[in-house]
């Protein structure tokens, strides 16, 4: 039982140069204390020092905005109904199943509310105290025509760990577009797996159509579904999808998760928003960017540690492109022009929207991350590829270090319809790229032979140099630890024998992993970097049950550490996150 805790602040000040701040308390009698990073906030319940949370609260600025679109049946959307239903039949061959609607990518009906006490087969160790979330498309209404993995709706699957007990819940993110959908009771919103050829202009005049006959409400965004990845900062756990605004959910004492609103940061945020932005653990500050087929085409932002979103950095690049990571150091922010372009006037000719050229070089621009302009930007040029995710990136005496999966083959169609044979040729493989901010020479490495993504680091480093990455092989059947620093065999190149490969864990036939998140034993970076959890959903196709996984990052022990059996299927999903208990106690719910 707490019966009394304070924070304080000493002037101690580590390589970071932020002053340490320290939360006390009382346990049982007990005088005790524990570190906390800058930005952490604290709920104080029972305090000598109540002064500490009015100064805390009251850096809280931006609020959450309520959703409430008012869309509109009437005769014209009854007449949009007819011509769209009309057009599609006459247009659209439905006699291809879409791939990323069956098997375990097809939607769950149901959100599933708590369920507690969990079969655990092991333990769950005390610094899994928290909630683990992980996002996918879960798409409430059948397409009207074609689909894209990214277009479904965003479902939360989430577990709450307390005291070695777990709970499951999964629940949407209540977003503008869902509300509308299930106003009319079926799908009106454009999809991305429908923008192709004169097919695809016929659904975005539709929507547009809807749009101006006040049908749709668009005045919260043009279809965001909060359905790509998660991160938490100033209290908030946000829903990201890289069409718009991020989404607030709040975890609920019971795991249960509640989408409160979105966030436009007191109006400021006029643009669409990274399903990937970085929060710098040492300063509390949140970097992001939005990227746009209309000038500017890629806006940079900085949110302070006090959540307010500072003045927007356009940055100046030929052509629109999908950008879907970035990264930070401590010092600049990384924004990558990879030759994806994003070609609506394609369209009449028959293509995609998204078009790769593989005859343009990659380019990478690095800029000082509290730059006003783009002024300073410095760009660097690569062989041609493309790039999802990022692991890291750090500097080195001149030179800015980028950790990342680089693609040398996108394959657009990739995510849309009956595709699965084409993952056969992915080559997405780990790469380090060195940027020399003196001499501006670019230069990159191959790390793995084998093909993976969705990598994750100890986060205590984001922007900062570290050791270990962990990355999801890319059919998903299992992980690999990769030691950035480990040295080769005596006579044997690195990469032939994958020497910095640290540790794999297969999951066995069958048998499928989400993104693995690494959750550190120690707060901080004072423990050894992979000294901790791997945590992750698991789906067995042979017997159709989920489960969610942990296991030892430090040894990749084939042995989980602990095995929750679920009392739902999870379907493939996109990201995941960890809320500590800390971070859950600080949630913040702003005015709505
Ligand atoms: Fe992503």
């Amino acid at each position: 039982m707490l019966i009394a805790q304070g924070l304080c602040t000493k002037s101690i000040k580590p390589n970071n140069q932020v002053p340490l701040k320290f939360h006390w308390y009382r346990e049982k009698g007990v005088s005790k204390t524990r570190q906390l990073y800058p930005h952490q906030n604290l709920h104080i319940h029972s305090c000598k020092f109540a002064e500490v949370e009015t100064v805390e609260k009251e850096k809280i600025v931006h609020d959450v905005v309520k959703v409430e679109p008012r869309p509109k049946r009437c005769v014209a959307s009854w007449f949009v109904d007819l011509i769209e239903k009309a057009f599609v039949w006459m247009m659209y061959d439905k006699s291809q199943p879409l791939y990323y609607l069956s098997g375990n990518f097809a939607p769950v009906e149901k959100e599933t509310p708590p369920c507690s006490d969990l079969p655990v087969k092991g333990y769950l160790p005390e610094c899994l105290n928290g909630e683990f979330v992980m996002v996918g498309p879960n798409p409430k209404f059948a397409p009207v025509a074609g689909y894209n993995w990214f277009d479904g709706d965003g479902m939360i699957h989430g577990m709450r760990i307390k005291d070695g007990k777990a709970t499951y819940v999964s629940r949407y993110v209540r977003t503008s577009r869902l509300t509308q959908e299930e106003y009319f009771g079926g799908t009106k919103f454009i999809k991305i797996g429908d923008l192709k050829g004169f097919f695809g202009l016929f659904m975005v005049l539709t929507q547009s159509l809807r749009a101006k006959l006040k049908v749709l409400d668009l005045s919260y965004g043009n279809g965001t579904v909060g359905n790509t990845a998660l991160i938490y900062h100033q209290g908030k756990l946000l829903a990201l999808s890289e069409s718009d605004k991020p989404y607030v959910v709040k975890v609920l004492e019971d795991g249960d998760l509640q989408t409160l609103g979105l966030l436009d940061y007191d109006k400021r945020l006029q643009h669409s928003f990274t399903a990937h932005p970085k929060v710098d653990p040492f300063t509390g500050e949140m970097f992001t960017f939005g990227y746009s087929f209309e000038p500017p085409y890629v806006t940079y932002r900085v949110i302070n540690k006090d959540g307010v979103m500072l003045d927007p950095v356009p940055i100046a690049i030929p052509s629109p492109v999908m950008m879907h990571d970035f990264a930070i150091t401590e010092n600049y922010a990384i924004f990558m022009d990879l030759p994806l372009y994003i070609q609506p006037k394609d369209m009449v000719q028959g293509k995609l929207i998204f078009r790769f050229d593989d005859t343009v070089k990659a380019r990478f621009g690095i800029l000082p991350r509290y730059a006003k302009n783009d002024h300073d930007i410095r760009w660097f040029e690569l062989p041609n590829c493309f790039i999802f995710h990022n692991a890291n990136a750090w500097e080195e005496d001149d030179e800015v270090v980028l950790i990342t999966c680089r693609l040398q083959n996108p394959q657009l169609d990739l995510f849309n319809g009956a595709t699965k044979e084409k993952l056969k040729n992915v080559t997405n493989q780990l790469y380090e790229m060195r940027f020399n901010m003196k001499t501006g020479e670019a230069s990159q490495k191959q790390l793995s032979v084998s093909v993976v993504d969705f990598p994750r680091i100890n986060e205590n480093y984001t922007g900062r140099k570290q050791r270990y990455v962990y990355c999801t092989i890319l059919n998903r059947k299992g992980i690999k630890k990769f030691d950035l620093e480990a040295e080769p065999e005596c006579a044997k190149n690195k990469l032939e024998v994958e020497g910095e490969v640290a540790g794999e864990f297969n999951l066995g036939p069958g048998r499928y992993g989400s993104e693995a998140i690494f959750v550190p034993y120690h707060p901080g970076v004072t423990g050894d970097e992979d000294d901790g959890y791997l945590i992750f959903f698991v789906h067995d196709e042979n017997t159709g049950k989920s489960e969610v996984n942990v296991i030892d990052a430090k040894t990749m022990s084939a042995a989980p550490v602990a095995v929750v059996e679920l009392p739902a299927r999870v379907p493939y999903g996109l990201h995941a996150f960890f809320l500590t208990e800390e971070q859950l106690e600080s949630q913040v719910v702003g005015n709505i």
